[in-house]
Formats: C-alpha cells, structure tokens, sequence
C-alpha cells in the first residue's frame, strides 16, 4: 500500500536533513533543485570514489554532515559541515570520507559524476520527487 503523494505546495523550503533521509545509497546524487540551467544534488559518500576532471565545469561541493577530502593535485582540502569549496574546471579531484559524509554539489546540469574518468562509478543524477 503506497501513500498517495501530497502535493507539492509551491512555496515550501526543501529540507535537506529530511531529503538525506530518504536514501541510504552511497555515490548516487540525488536533484533536489534547479536554477536557471544548473542543478543541487544531494549525495552520501563513504570510502573514496575515483580521480576525474570536468572539463568544461567548476563543481561546487558544500559539505552537510560528516568529513569529506578532496584530493587534489596540488594537495587536498578537507571540509567539515558548513564548509565550501569550488573545484576548478580542469582541475583533477577524488573525493573520499573516512566515514558517511553527506554533501551538496552545484554544478550544470548533466554533469556526470565521474566527469573525465567514466567507469562504473557513474551515475545519472536521480530526482528524488
Ligand atoms: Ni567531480
């Protein structure tokens, strides 16, 4: 028995905390918003994921809960809640987290997420509506 969908008032917040704890699957983006031609996606991380560049994009990763390091070239970043940072089109990263980290990107919609590197990491993001 499936719970009829409530419409979607047009006004409500997106409430990040209560969209994260609708899937549990690691490196599987979810879209929770657009603007203009970009997309916010929420995603859960654990372990590391793979070295790729975008090629024509800058991505920005906004951590929400839990510790993500992205390994760069030059060294790596590591964030903590509340923390931002934008990736350089071009520039070679691999996200890892010792432990569940959630985080929300912003970036052109389309990009995937193994950008450069393919493989079978790569997911097309899924709405969560
Ligand atoms: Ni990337």
């Amino acid at each position: 028995m499936t719970q009829p969908k409530a419409p979607k008032a047009p006004n409500a917040p997106i409430d990040l905390a209560r969209q994260l704890a609708r899937f549990d699957e690691h490196w599987a983006p979810k879209k929770i918003a657009g603007l203009n031609d970009y997309e916010v996606k929420i995603v859960k991380v654990k372990g590391e994921f793979v070295w790729h560049h975008h090629e024509d994009t800058d991505e920005l990763f906004l951590v929400l809960s839990g510790r993500l390091t992205i390994r760069l070239r030059d060294g790596d970043v590591v964030l903590g809640p509340g923390e931002l940072y934008v990736v350089p089109r071009g520039a070679e990263h691999c996200p890892v987290a010792e432990e569940e980290t959630a985080f929300l990107l912003l970036e052109p919609a389309g990009v995937p997420n193994t950008g450069s590197a393919g493989g079978p990491l790569t997911r097309a993001a899924e709405s969560l509506d």
